[in-house]
């Protein structure tokens, strides 16, 4: 065989990989958020209880609301008594489902979690969603801009990262001894790659993900499921209820095409749309340029300006209702 005849079918080779594994991605993906919608796991099969974290609003309502749905009686853990009511009421209501509710604020640290470990006592949890979370500041922000610097640390990292591997310890053992159960940790697009002026959050959610990535590992032989979830934009309090739109989506409707993927993917954007935005982020802003300072001026400029419209913009709202 020629030289120029071995490059050939190197490189022929080399083609039919790219393109299988393109037919492969494909697929995997049209499964995740198409067929998906058609092809649902019964939720109702890992248990009778879901336990949702972060469950009086935003995304964690909904999915709440969307487990209850399905079937499932749901424990809602979240700090606000009032909204907890009002969110059980609304499933018990609507859903003819049992609920039940633990306050306590994740923001406390290690302190909380033999309330939490009381509340859950006695139930049959086949779901957890670790979902509760928070940001620090209202914008793009260096990482010194941090208000209440000292304390807030402290509290998005109980928040955002103690809270799961804790959670997970409580329900873990009984999900492994009835060889069934599925853990959705819900982590961030910013969770996959750094993201400057959100450094903190996103160093949170890089925690989840690899967190739930080994805890798949480990435990997928047992017959439980973790799923680890990365949205992007969902409307909900913490990106100011912004309007919903192809790119934001909304929480009820991210909770919903998000536990349609369970059983299809460990690893999901939860939606077409994010994934898809997901794809144009890691083609259009590579990492060089990301991490460069000219983009970091750039897009803390950018947040400045954004803030400076969103005052203005409450300031207007609140002074015509004023002469309304
Ligand atoms: N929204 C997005 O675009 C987006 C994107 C990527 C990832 N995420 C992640 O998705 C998760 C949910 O976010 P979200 O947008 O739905 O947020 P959200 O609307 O602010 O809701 C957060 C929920 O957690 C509760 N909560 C917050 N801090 C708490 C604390 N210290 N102790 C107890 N409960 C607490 C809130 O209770 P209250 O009702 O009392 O406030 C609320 O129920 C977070 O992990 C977030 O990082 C969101």
């Amino acid at each position: 065989m020629s030289f120029t005849n071995g490059l050939a079918i190197v490189g022929g080779l080399t083609v039919v990989f790219h393109l299988l594994k393109l037919a492969w991605k494909s697929w995997c993906g049209i499964r995740e958020f198409v067929l998906s919608k058609f092809w649902q796991v019964n939720l109702r099969t890992y248990g009778q209880w879901a336990v949702v974290t972060g469950a009086t609003s935003g995304i964690g309502k909904a999915y709440a609301i969307e487990l209850a749905r399905r079937g499932l009686d749901v424990v809602l853990v979240s700090r606000s008594y009032d909204k907890l009511q009002m969110v059980a009421k609304e499933i018990e209501h609507q859903y003819g489902r049992r609920t039940r509710t633990i306050q306590v604020d994740f923001m406390d640290g290690h302190s909380i979690y033999h309330v939490i470990a009381k509340g859950l006592r006695g139930l049959e949890i086949g779901i957890l969603v670790n979902n509760v979370g928070m940001t620090y500041s209202e914008h793009f922000a260096y990482f010194l801009e941090t208000p209440d610097a000292e304390q807030k640390i402290t509290q998005v990292i109980n928040c955002n990262v103690l809270s799961v591997p804790q959670i997970t310890r409580l329900v873990l053992p009984g999900m492994v001894e009835r060889g069934k159960g599925l853990i959705i940790n819900v982590s961030s697009l910013v969770g996959k790659r750094p993201q400057p002026l959100l450094s903190l959050y996103c160093a949170t959610k890089i925690f989840v993900t690899y967190f739930s990535q080994c805890l798949s590992a480990e435990y997928k032989s047992k017959g439980i499921t973790v799923q680890c979830v990365a949205p992007f934009m969902v409307s909900t309090n913490m990106t100011f209820n912004m309007a919903v739109n192809c790119f934001v989506k909304s929480a009820s409707g991210y909770a919903r095409e998000a536990l349609n993927t369970v059983g299809h993917s460990i690893y999901t954007s939860g939606c077409l749309s994010h994934a898809v935005q997901d794809l144009a982020l890691t083609i259009l802003l590579p990492d060089w340029l990301r991490m460069s300072s000219f983009f970091v001026t750039k897009l803390r400029n950018l947040a400045k300006k954004s803030i400076h419209g969103r005052r203005m913009y409450k300031e207007k709202e609140w002074f015509s209702q004023k002469e309304e």
